[in-house]
């Protein structure tokens, strides 16, 4: 295996966990497959989601971790040392664009998180009926300049922590905040649980209807499974390349993925049986969770203090997402392009928050402003998660199944033999048909939907 002690690499197997996972879990589990599972259908959302979790997310995910430390590098050196002829740098411009838009789109609901925790310690949280916190959000998001303000917060919250370096702010705040995070969800499922809404909420969430398994379907759960487990762009490659030659790959990509999708679960479990218990519509899209969950907080007792913890929490979550994203072009920057680390940090942002503000204006005054029937703010989203991170992943897997040396994948996925690995076989079985055919078939049925 590749020995380089000059980069970092992360020192315990804890730490590797609780990065990849603080990576993993974000607005994409909270917030974002409530939302998608809701305008999809429920349980037909539910169970393609997480057959590509099973049939692509794994695989690719420990494709990248191999990649990354097979070569301890940034997603475009790792396509260079292992193949230097070809177009191979191409995926990581698409894993560039991607991760940008991303952060740019997602920042605006990390903001979010920042006005209701506010919100949640200023007390003003407190209403009784599912319009009122309708009202409040849309007020809220509308208004232009706090949307602004909390975006722009938000991503300099981002540059302070990333400046610092890969390990000291990243692993000490994962540690402790992931946790922390899990414990109150299984509180707040306990609670919706025994909402008179439940069993509705339950049977919405886990139901399959199969007949509702269309091409939209398909491509938001299988654009769903590569946001959530930030696959696609070189996000799990860059810190596969900080892995410690013991790090076992295959067993920290499956902690890894059920720790991710136990979280999405969690939040559908406590957001569908509020959502029935107070007569909204589970379709409504990207404010869902903004107006079910305050709505929840409410009717605790102690709600300020439950309230605030969640989005505090949140908002952690969120910002161990935008690090993970951030390190993939500021990795391209400063390893390719040469800059020194500060100035490809202050590049990042730059361009975030210019693509940041136009997104959180998608819901004010920019809110006429569509392409194809998107606002700004969707189009990103739309586009990075269902197209770019997919085509990413595609990509990833045909490379690692059938270019790079089945020697270096045996002793990348065994540590040169230390380790058993039982489902070597069907990883690379995955790696080298499943996967790009499958992405492939699911990007064909998009066209039949155009
Ligand atoms: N997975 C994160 C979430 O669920 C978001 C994220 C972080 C991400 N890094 C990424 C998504 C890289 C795609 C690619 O919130």
């Amino acid at each position: 295996m590749n020995e380089n002690n000059n980069r970092a690499q992360f020192t315990t197997r804890l730490g590797v966990i609780a990065t990849t996972v603080g990576s993993a879990v974000g607005l994409g589990n909270i917030w974002r497959f409530p939302y998608e599972a809701g305008t999809h259908g429920g349980g037909a959302f539910l169970f393609t989601y997480l057959c590509f979790i099973f049939l692509f997310g794994i695989p690719i995910l420990c494709a990248e971790f191999m990649i990354g430390r097979q070569t301890r590098s940034n997603i475009f050196g790792a396509f260079r040392k292992l193949r230097s002829s070809g177009q191979w740098h191409w995926v990581g411009y698409i894993g560039i664009g991607a991760s940008l838009m991303i952060l740019s789109f997602y920042s605006v609901v990390a903001g979010w998180t920042l006005e209701y925790l506010y919100q949640s310690i200023t007390g003003a949280l407190n209403f009784s009926s599912a319009e009122e916190f309708h009202k409040q959000f849309s007020t809220f998001s509308t208004g232009n300049w706090r949307p602004l303000m909390w975006t722009i917060i938000f991503l300099l919250l981002n540059f302070v922590i990333v400046i610092r370096g890969v390990q000291k702010g990243i692993e000490r705040m994962s540690n402790i905040m992931m946790p922390c995070l899990f414990i109150i969800l299984i509180i707040f499922c306990i609670n919706s649980l025994m909402m008179p809404g439940a069993v509705d909420g339950l049977k919405f969430l886990f139901t399959p209807d199969f007949s509702k398994i269309n091409s939209s379907v398909m491509i938001g759960a299988m654009g769903q499974a590569f946001f959530s487990l930030s696959l696609g762009l070189g996000t799990m490659l860059t810190y596969g390349s900080y892995f410690s030659n013991r790090t076992r790959i295959v067993r920290s990509a499956t902690t890894t993925a059920l720790l991710d999708t136990s979280v999405a679960i969690l939040a559908g479990v406590i957001i569908f049986p509020a959502v029935f218990t107070f007569g909204v519509s589970p379709a409504q899209g990207p404010t869902l969770v903004f107006e079910i969950l305050p709505n929840i907080f409410s009717q605790l007792p102690g709600s300020i203090f439950w309230s605030s913890l969640f989005f505090f929490l949140l908002f952690i979550a969120s910002l161990s997402s935008t690090i993970s994203m951030s390190e993939v072009s500021i990795a391209f920057f400063s390893e390719e392009k040469k800059m020194s680390r500060k100035k490809a940090t202050w590049l990042n942002t730059g361009i975030a928050l210019v693509f940041g503000s136009i997104c959180a204006l998608s819901f004010g005054s920019l809110s006429g402003m569509t392409i194809f029937g998107h606002t700004i703010f969707s189009l990103f989203d739309y586009v990075s998660s269902n197209i770019l991170l997919p085509a990413g992943g595609m990509f990833i897997a045909f490379f690692a199944g059938w270019l790079l040396d089945r020697n270096i994948i045996k002793s990348q996925l065994t540590n040169d033999g230390d380790v058993k690995v039982h489902v070597m076989k069907i990883i690379i079985f995955s790696l080298k048909y499943i996967a790009p055919i499958g992405i492939l078939l699911v990007f064909l049925s998009l066209i039949n939907l155009i």
